[in-house]
């Protein structure tokens, strides 16, 4: 991981990047940086503000040897990594809200969108996309986002070196992807679990189609979100949100 580093000044969205240079080979492994996106992408078709200089804008290209299925489970694991990274390395106490937001002090700090291109039951290449907010003050954050999002400087009062944090990362992602390709997703599990926010309480559930309250129970095997209905039923979600500003 992180062998072919491609950084950029500035481009629309590093997945774009990330997308095309798989698709002309790219290695497992590529990371791909910006100091800027100018249409920085997020989950749901939503945007990610990405100014310059003032975060971590990064993909991975991977081609991992795992089904399709199995997918989300990277995710998860890139969830893990960069709990960890915050916690032993910034001294902070990160919370994962399923499937892959980071929190600190219930502010959202980083977000992670996975990309994939498989054909049939074949992975042809995944991209993780990162975005970490490290140095915006609180002006810094765009009015809409200010009250759910946060960023390093703004929770440990001093300033970050993106290059190191992106090191940290790098290393710590290496060292987690080559236990999951060894013991599988178990220990990912755990891990994730005991960053997990709101395990065990009741919280609202959003989908497409509805919202309504459950009880978080944890992640199932392959990464879906395990709930208990009011009337006791227990299921398994792959495509849901936590509503997280609520009361
Ligand atoms: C989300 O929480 O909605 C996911 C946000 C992912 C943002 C990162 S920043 C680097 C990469 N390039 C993008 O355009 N998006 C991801």
């Amino acid at each position: 991981i992180g062998k072919s580093i491609i950084h950029k000044e500035s481009t629309t969205s590093t997945q774009h990047i990330a997308h095309d240079e798989a698709r002309n080979g790219a290695a497992h492994g590529t990371i791909i940086i910006a100091d800027e996106q100018t249409n920085g992408k997020g989950r749901m078709n939503r945007s990610w503000f990405s100014t310059k200089g003032k975060g971590m804008w990064l993909s991975i290209i991977l081609r991992p040897k795992i089904s399709p299925l199995q997918a989300p489970q990277l995710t998860l694991l890139t969830a893990t990594v960069l709990a960890d990274v915050l916690h032993s390395y910034c001294n902070v106490q990160p919370l994962i809200k399923w499937p892959n937001d980071i929190l600190l002090h219930d502010k959202k700090i980083v977000g992670i969108l996975t990309e994939m291109q498989a054909e049939q039951d074949i992975i042809n290449y995944i991209v993780i996309g990162i975005g970490l907010n490290v140095n915006q003050s609180k002006d810094d954050l765009p009015e809409e986002i200010s009250h759910r999002a946060t960023s390093l400087l703004i929770e440990t009062e001093k300033e970050h070196s993106i290059k190191a944090l992106i090191q940290e990362i790098l290393t710590t992602f290496e060292k987690s992807y080559d236990q999951y390709i060894k013991n599988g997703f178990p220990e990912i599990k755990q891990k994730w679990e005991s960053y997990g926010f709101k395990i065990g309480e009741e919280i609202t559930i959003k989908t497409l189609k509805d919202h309504f309250r459950a009880i978080f129970l944890g992640i199932e095997e392959d990464g879906a979100l395990r709930i208990k209905r009011m009337d006791g039923s227990i299921e398994k979600l792959y495509s849901a949100e936590i509503d997280w500003f609520e009361k």
